[in-house]
């Protein structure tokens, strides 16, 4: 965008969140906070660390909580958000997300909550964890309250979150519905009404010429590029197979040893088939396209070892990641700057936030 269309148009906005789960792995940076960076370019941009969130599935043992939160603010800091070109916060330091998320629940149906994807899956799969509270149960909707709280354009998120983004806008279809300007002969004829069902076809049927109060927002799909961990499986936290944004160099050429290839290379003179080896998939990400043909070529033909193919990709990860580790250790050296950068965040993010929440209250009758 040219600096003059940037000075005349507003640019449109996007918001997204992250749980702060830790130290970010390599599949946490390729799979959205690369992409973070690179839409502070042509966005005005919010990105929070989603700690409230975190709660809903670790509510047990809050003992890593703060440690978590300040590792995820400096891999923000590290790889490249800027306070300079965005608004970078803590969820629970602007209360008005916990505000917006209490009006919300009184008029989303339990259902809505209960058919979302991930409600029923992660139940399933975190075993371990009673995730049988309200808190869990309202998850989408406390991401619905965070997002519409700004009123952005586009949510940039992966495919896992697009169910989120749905109810989400199903969230603010129904409070425009309810609560959003209408006609005069609407207003007559939700006076007129006798049930609940009856307002209910008076409001389905009204024109939207009006700017809602809460506009939906879109969708943008983040590119996540496969990301395999040590094991072959997608790179994860609760795999153990992960590559740390800040992990040593020595730790990082130790671990992809470690490494699974393809499995029918079991000597050195065995050829292999990198189309189905998770290093190569490494490759394909971090490597240049030069080195990719030469790792290829000499896997199909036995001419190199994985040993060497391996250090090839360890080069490829190093190199990239190295600014992003440098830029970590000066951060960690002064350990104000994230505290500055988050309160600063937080002023910016509750000037925006409270707007929302006055018309959020005018139209519910609050006020
Ligand atoms: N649920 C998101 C995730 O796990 C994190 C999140 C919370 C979020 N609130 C959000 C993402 C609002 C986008 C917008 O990745
Ligand atoms: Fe995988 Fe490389 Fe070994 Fe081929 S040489 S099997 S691509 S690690």
């Amino acid at each position: 965008m040219s600096p003059t269309t940037s000075r005349t148009t507003p640019r449109p906005r996007v918001l997204s969140g992250m749980r702060p789960t830790g130290r970010l792995h390599l599949g946490n940076y390729m799979g959205a906070l690369y992409n973070w960076v690179n839409l502070q370019q042509d966005y005005d941009c919010y990105f929070f660390i989603a700690d409230l969130h975190a709660l809903t599935t670790d509510y047990a043992d809050t003992s890593q909580l703060h440690q978590n939160i300040q590792d995820v603010a400096l891999d923000f800091l590290a790889a490249g958000l800027d306070p300079g070109r965005a608004v970078i916060f803590k969820q629970s330091e602007v209360m008005h997300h916990a505000q917006l998320f209490t009006l919300f629940s009184m008029m989303t149906p339990i259902p809505w909550l209960e058919r979302v994807p991930s409600y029923k899956d992660q139940q399933a799969q975190l075993t371990d964890k009673d995730l049988n509270t309200y808190g869990f149960l309202g998850y989408p909707l406390l991401q619905a309250a965070d997002i519409l709280l700004y009123k952005p354009d586009f949510v940039p998120v992966g495919a896992d979150q697009v169910a989120h983004v749905e109810l989400t806008r199903e969230v603010a279809r129904r409070f425009n519905l309810f609560y959003g300007p209408r006609s005069k002969t609407t207003t007559q004829h939700l006076q007129a009404a006798a049930s609940d069902k009856e307002k209910m076809v008076a409001l389905e049927g009204e024109p939207r010429t009006i700017a809602e109060i809460l506009p939906e927002p879109k969708v943008l799909l983040t590119p996540s590029p496969k990301l395999p961990g040590l094991d072959g499986r997608k790179m994860s936290k609760s795999y153990n197979n992960t590559i740390m944004l800040s992990e040593p160099e020595a730790d990082i050429r130790a671990k992809l040893k470690t490494m699974v290839t393809d499995p029918a290379r079991v000597r050195r003179t065995d050829p292999g088939n990198p189309d189905i080896c998770p290093v190569f998939d490494l490759h394909k990400v971090f490597s240049s396209e030069e080195t990719q043909l030469k790792a290829a070529e000499g896997c199909r033909t036995a001419g190199i070892g994985c040993i060497e193919c391996k250090s090839w990709v360890a080069d490829a990860i190093i190199e990239r990641i190295a600014p992003i580790q440098e830029r970590r250790r000066d951060l960690e050296s002064r350990p104000s700057v994230i505290d500055d950068v988050l309160a600063n965040g937080k002023d910016r993010a509750t000037r925006r936030a409270q707007q929302t929440l006055d018309e959020v209250q005018l139209a519910m009758g609050l006020r």
